[in-house]
């Protein structure tokens, strides 16, 4: 499994510097103002505000009474244990797929399912699900938006420590818990209900749309970088595409909206060390055997220290300087490190809690993180195995200008390195797979055109952010495309995907979808 084939390894790409006037919407409303009952006299110059506002009044009060129905359709969505790291969850993946094909018909989109080919586990092969491809208008005078989601999820199981059952959506004081909720179920249907509420009002679209939904993205998103450039490129799938749009984070904290311009690549690796081809009582063979579990501790111990400093020799080498320019953004960012600490009850945070350098240790510089041993004795209970293989997990986040085939090769040069120390006669083997980082340009007018819909749903600004984590396809989507990519979060920054208890506010689901049917308006209005 690779993150990205090597074929499309290509330079670290930034969008070209657009720099166009700030476009000053008619939509703008300051706080203290709502515009369904705002005062309003119809002058020529207004007309198309008065036009945008009947759009919006309507728009607005179908989507809040459709609440209900809403949520049932995440509920259905969440059901699915569309789990795409477990093989055995292999056919819902594809039944997740299969539903959503039908969610994008009734809206009225042409789609297609795209095989993308076998998947390789443990020597065997493994069908990936396919991709599904949907285009919902062609109006040569419209803009064309491409939507990417993801239908897959990360494993749940309520032993976990979950209050109720990850994949029956629950809502318990204004949230709606549930695997998938925010990462990225919520997300994805969002869009489908703001098209259907233009439908519902009577209002044309204002843009044309094209979708891309995987259900791998969780585990790489094995297969889709190949489906984008080997054949929906050529077939002029992205002739017509003027802008990418992925709704797959997160707000920085739990009130202010962010638009987010950036992305940290990973760089996965497996560190095997094999001292027996079996386990091994440790009462008859301890003190006979060199062990492999000692090698690996020792191996994984040299690769960061305590404040989080990466140890591999080189690896800050590459990272782009911070500039005067970026420095200064840093510090206008909403972001309050004392409720960030408090959300995850952690006991100290690094960097002495700074902010500026929290954000910079999460979004620009790189961190490497421990995530596991496999064969390693971790049920409950005193075993007494020594292990005859075991399987050490770690990934670094990689950054700007940072190349997968470079940070590898510095990683495994350490690892041998630090391997020939130990002097150990155990076996030995690294593995990698790696993806880009992403960042694109906020000065961009698609940024603008998001910013101007944030600010009608939540009458602030918006931040300009970045994320720490990783979408292998961004990247993809921007070179194939050539167009400008945007990512606009419809859920909150306490929302622990990945975790338990993941959930999606009732509030950010509803605001998410008027939000995207802003945004698809917003768009609409850009020059083509
Ligand atoms: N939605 C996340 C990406 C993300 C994570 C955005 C954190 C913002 C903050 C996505 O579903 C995800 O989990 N990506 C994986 C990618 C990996 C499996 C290649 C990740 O970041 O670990
Ligand atoms: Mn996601
Ligand atoms: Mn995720």
């Amino acid at each position: 499994m690779s993150f990205i084939s090597t074929a499309l390894r290509l330079r670290a790409c930034r969008d070209l510097q657009f720099k166009l006037p700030a476009i000053n919407s008619l939509l703008i409303v300051d706080n203290s103002q709502r515009f369904n009952n705002r005062p309003y006299s119809l002058t020529h110059k207004e007309a198309p505000e008065k036009m945008a506002e009947t759009i919006f009044t309507k728009i607005f009060a179908h989507v809040d009474k459709n609440k209900a129905s809403y949520k049932n359709l995440l509920k259905e969505a969440v059901a699915i244990p569309s789990i795409s790291c477990d093989v055995k969850h292999r056919d819902d993946c594809v039944r997740m797929v299969f539903w959503m094909q039908e969610k994008l018909k009734e809206v009225g989109a042409k789609t297609e399912l795209r095989e993308i080919g076998n998947q390789t586990i443990d020597g065997k092969e493994v069908k990936l699900p396919p991709v599904l491809v949907g285009i919902l208008g062609n109006d040569p005078k419209k803009n064309t938006i491409c939507i990417y989601g993801h239908l897959d999820v990360q494993p749940a199981l309520k032993s976990d420590g979950w209050a109720t059952d990850p994949f029956e959506l629950v809502e318990r004081d204004d949230k709606l818990y549930g695997r998938g909720s925010t990462d990225d179920k919520g997300p994805v249907l969002g869009w489908l209900h703001a098209i259907n509420a233009y439908k519902a009002v009577g209002e044309e679209l204002p843009v044309n749309l094209k979708f891309i939904f995987e259900c791998m993205e969780e585990s790489g998103s094995e297969g889709l970088d190949a489906l984008l450039i080997e054949q929906l490129k050529p077939e002029g799938f992205f002739d017509s595409v003027d802008y990418v749009c992925i709704s797959d984070n997160y707000w920085l904290g739990t009130t202010k909206p962010c638009i987010t311009y950036g992305l940290r690549g990973i760089s996965y690796y497996f560190l095997e060390v094999e001292c027996a081809k079996m386990d091994l009582h440790s009462g008859v063979y301890g003190g006979t055997v060199h062990e492999a579990m000692s090698d690996l501790i020792y191996l994984m111990n040299q690769l960061v220290d305590k404040d989080g400093k990466i140890l591999i020799t080189d690896i800050y080498k590459s990272v782009a300087p911070l500039t005067e320019n970026e420095k200064q953004l840093y510090n206008t960012i909403d972001f309050d490190p004392e409720a960030y600490r408090d959300t995850i009850k952690a006991y100290k945070l690094p960097h002495n809690g700074v902010k500026e350098q929290l954000l910079m240790h999460r979004w620009r510089y790189p961190s490497l993180s421990l995530h596991g041993i496999e064969g390693a004795a971790f049920q409950p209970g005193a075993k007494t195995v020594i292990p005859g293989k075991v399987i050490g997990k770690f990934s670094i986040r990689i950054v700007p200008d940072q190349e997968p085939e470079e940070v590898e090769k510095l990683v495994f040069d350490y690892v041998h390195k630090k391997w020939a120390e130990r002097g150990s006669p155990n076996q030995m083997r690294i593995t990698a797979q790696s993806g880009r980082a992403w960042t694109a340009n906020p000065d961009h007018p698609h940024y603008q055109a998001a910013a101007r819909a944030t600010k009608l749903i939540y009458q602030t600004d918006p931040d300009m952010s970045r994320e720490g984590g990783s979408i292998p396809v961004t990247i993809t989507l921007q070179e194939a495309s050539g167009r400008n990519v945007l990512l606009l979060p419809m859920g909150a920054g306490d929302d622990m995907a990945h975790s338990q208890n993941e959930k999606l506010n009732v509030r950010n689901y509803i605001e998410g979808v008027k939000l995207f049917a802003a945004y698809l308006y917003e768009v609409g209005k850009l020059p083509k």
